[in-house]
């Protein structure tokens, strides 16, 4: 059984281009530069983006953030450059499909409007699947999204995530109407046979050259209870 008391999380994932990792206290100022000068860019569909938010507020979410990932609680995650100075975008895993025990995760994502529709956001999913379903316990990966956000759609769609159906006047804007709720998600069984086929056949059917993650020797599986 995977319980908060016996699960100790995998730290980071290097995609070479890019690294993924848990923000560490004293890295609010760092995430607040992203997404302050995001802010245009976030707030249709990002209700907690604020133009106005100081370093000191950001400072005490990011310590939140990750005493709850210490403590297996939630997994928030950021994308850094790979000098890790700068923070390129956020993600996570979250528990909001159930506790660890369902091995369910939803993933979150934003990308900072100096470096979104540059196909970055779709390199951090497929990375983050990978990363997911070889040293993560996750048996399934929810994305969900505003049926509007094209953007957001067209990320999951491309990382292999299959459209599950569509929760009608589920949620809130950041303006407070409601809207409805884009649900997808992908099986660690789809993913393992998508990989084998991309072992074969390693080209990225997208954009026609070797793909990064598929170029990456496979890490060696944790001793986690699966
Ligand atoms: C959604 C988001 C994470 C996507 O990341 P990204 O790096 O911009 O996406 P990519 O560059 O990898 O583009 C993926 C696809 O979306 C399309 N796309 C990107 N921006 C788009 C836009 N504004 N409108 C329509 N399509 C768009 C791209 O053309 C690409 O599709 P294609 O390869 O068929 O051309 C990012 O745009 C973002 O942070 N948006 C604001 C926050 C948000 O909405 N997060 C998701 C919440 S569920």
């Amino acid at each position: 059984m995977t319980t908060p008391e016996h699960f100790f999380a995998p730290d980071r994932y290097n995609a070479g281009e890019f690294i993924i990792r848990s923000y560490e206290p004293g890295e609010g100022a760092l995430m607040n530069a992203a997404t302050r000068a995001s802010y245009d860019h976030l707030k249709t569909f990002m209700p907690w983006a604020r133009p106005d938010q100081t370093d000191e507020e950001a400072e005490q979410i990011v310590r939140r953030m990750h005493a709850e990932y210490l403590r297996a609680e939630n997994f928030t995650l950021g994308v850094f450059s790979p000098d890790e100075k700068e923070v390129w975008g956020g993600s996570g895993f979250h528990l909001r499909e159930g506790g660890l025990e369902t091995k369910n995760a939803e993933i979150g994502m934003w990308i900072a409007g100096d470096k979104a529709g540059k196909g970055l956001g779709t390199k951090v999913l497929r990375a983050l699947i990978q990363w997911a379903f070889t040293e993560w316990p996750w048996l399934r990966l929810s994305w969900r999204c505003d049926p509007r956000n094209a953007a957001s759609r067209r990320v999951a769609e491309k990382a292999g995530l299959r459209l599950e159906g569509t929760l009608r006047s589920h949620s809130l804007s950041p303006t407070g109407e409601r809207r409805d709720t884009a649900c997808y998600a992908i099986l660690k069984e789809e993913w393992t046979m998508a990989d084998r086929l991309a072992r074969v056949q390693p080209i990225d059917p997208v954009r026609g050259t070797l793909s990064q993650g598929m170029m990456r020797t496979r890490p060696p599986t944790s001793n986690l209870d699966r």
